[in-house]
């Protein structure tokens, strides 16, 4: 297992991720990263997309350098964090895909499903995802081509 490189990292969770993000706030802490934890802190009954806004957010404005997103599934923390430019954000739960993401789309937030993976399997997916680096060539060119529609919002199609 590679030692990481000590990052920020922007972490938050509605109700249902709650326990799955406190166990990565730790997890990432013993590895030496700087954890800013955007909440939500208990059990009660919250709307995920403030939490994604707020992470997504930090990431595009460059104040962390990823994110980590935490609901009962992870896709409406994905759904809500691509709305923000800037953001690439994967839903995984398995080690292929945690690695891909950055080395292929450059992901900058991974998002978890509390009531899909386990605290063992969110750690393998986490290890993998900040150990991955984006490899650039033709996976930039098709980076830029997301970043270009984001830039002039849809239209005709142009191929
Ligand atoms: C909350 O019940 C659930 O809808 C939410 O955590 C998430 O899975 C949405 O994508």
């Amino acid at each position: 297992m590679t030692d990481l490189r000590p990052l920020r990292i922007a972490l938050a969770s509605d109700h249902a991720g709650v326990a799955l993000k406190d166990h990565v706030a730790g997890w990432l802490r013993a590895r030496g990263m700087q954890v800013v934890d955007h909440g939500t802190h208990g059990g009660a009954s919250v709307h995920y997309p403030t939490y994604a806004i707020a992470v997504a957010r930090a990431v595009a404005a460059g104040e962390v350098d990823l994110g980590v997103l935490v609901c009962g599934t992870g896709q409406g923390m994905a759904m809500t964090a691509n709305r923000v430019p800037g953001v690439r954000a994967g839903v995984v739960c398995e080690t292929f895909s945690a690695r891909a993401i950055r080395e292929h789309n450059d992901a900058n937030v991974l998002c978890l499903g509390g009531r899909v993976v386990g605290p063992g399997l969110a750690e393998a997916c986490l290890q993998a995802f900040l150990e991955a680096t984006f490899q650039g060539g033709r996976h930039a060119e098709r980076v830029a081509m997301m970043t270009d529609l984001e830039r002039r919002g849809d239209g005709p199609a142009r191929g």
